[in-house]
């Protein structure tokens, strides 16, 4: 009899935690709306500000490091443009992007990845943006493996569906999602179509789609019935927050954590 009591019990506890359950809240290039984006002080704010994720941009560099940047050249952030690509991990540190948000932040840096791990409390996460080809896969396993992260920490997403499909390919141990953003035209079709995202995430083995917050509800609600876990990006918007977390979306990515975390309250 008590073990039939606890049993409910149990049950009624995994109800009542499903039905208030919150979204992870993920930190978009870190606390970006206070600090500088992609940086170390943006990282080290998000989890101040109580983030139980952040999300970084990765690109490689000529020699072969992963780097924290979001555009493919340091234009829009630094006093000097160069190209990540064609540029040495040592070229590019020597670049200030932190000046031009906040003179406090002069003489900011761009992290590298290992930089970016070394943040990471106990029990948060990381979403690691991959902004180029799969050119980067090799190295960004190496760096994953390096840091000794436990792999149900890290989360890759990639706009480019081939890399997140190399990637489990080679590394199926790791959490993959697909980003997308959605467009309806003049007629009111979706692009890309709820079909071509199903398709598109069994076809590249995707652990789940990370969305633009646009997206329409019954894709999302669709999604999920098919297994497949739903985050959304980029929301700072307390209402929009709260809406989406009753659509029952995974994660929010924002550039304001400590905003939104509020706002569920
Ligand atoms: O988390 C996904 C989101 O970061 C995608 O957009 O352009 O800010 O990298 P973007
Ligand atoms: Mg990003």
């Amino acid at each position: 009899m008590s073990r039939h009591i606890n049993i409910q019990t149990f049950l009624s506890f995994v109800f009542l935690s499903t039905c208030f359950a919150k979204p992870l809240i993920v930190a978009h290039r870190g606390a970006s709306f206070d600090a500088p984006e992609n940086t170390l002080p943006a990282f080290e704010l998000a989890w101040e500000q109580g983030a139980d994720a952040i999300e970084g941009d990765f690109l490689l560099t000529k020699d072969k490091q992963i780097v924290c940047i979001h555009d493919h050249s340091t234009k829009r952030l630094a006093d000097r443009n160069l190209e990540v690509k064609s540029s040495t991990l040592a070229e590019l540190k020597s670049l200030d992007v932190g000046f031009w948000k906040d003179k406090k932040y002069k003489n900011t840096r761009i992290p590298t990845l290992a930089e970016v791990f070394a943040t990471i409390p106990d029990g948060k996460k990381i979403f690691v943006e991959i902004k180029c080809g799969t050119e980067i896969i090799p190295f960004l396993i190496h760096e994953i493996e390096k840091s000794g992260l436990h792999e149900e920490r890290i989360v890759i997403l990639c706009f480019k569906h081939e890399v997140i499909q190399a990637l489990k390919n080679q590394a199926p141990q790791y959490i993959a999602h697909w980003l997308s953003e959605f467009r309806r035209n003049d007629s009111g079709e979706w692009t890309p179509s709820l079909e071509t995202v199903l398709n598109k995430l069994k076809k590249i083995n995707a652990d789940g789609l990370d969305s633009h917050h646009g997206i329409p509800r019954e894709f999302s609600q669709e999604i999920m019935e098919a297994g497949y876990e739903w985050h959304v990006w980029t929301v700072n918007d307390e209402k929009l927050a709260r809406k989406l977390k009753d659509m029952g979306v995974f994660s929010i990515t924002t550039d304001r954590p400590e905003w939104i975390r509020k706002s569920f309250h």
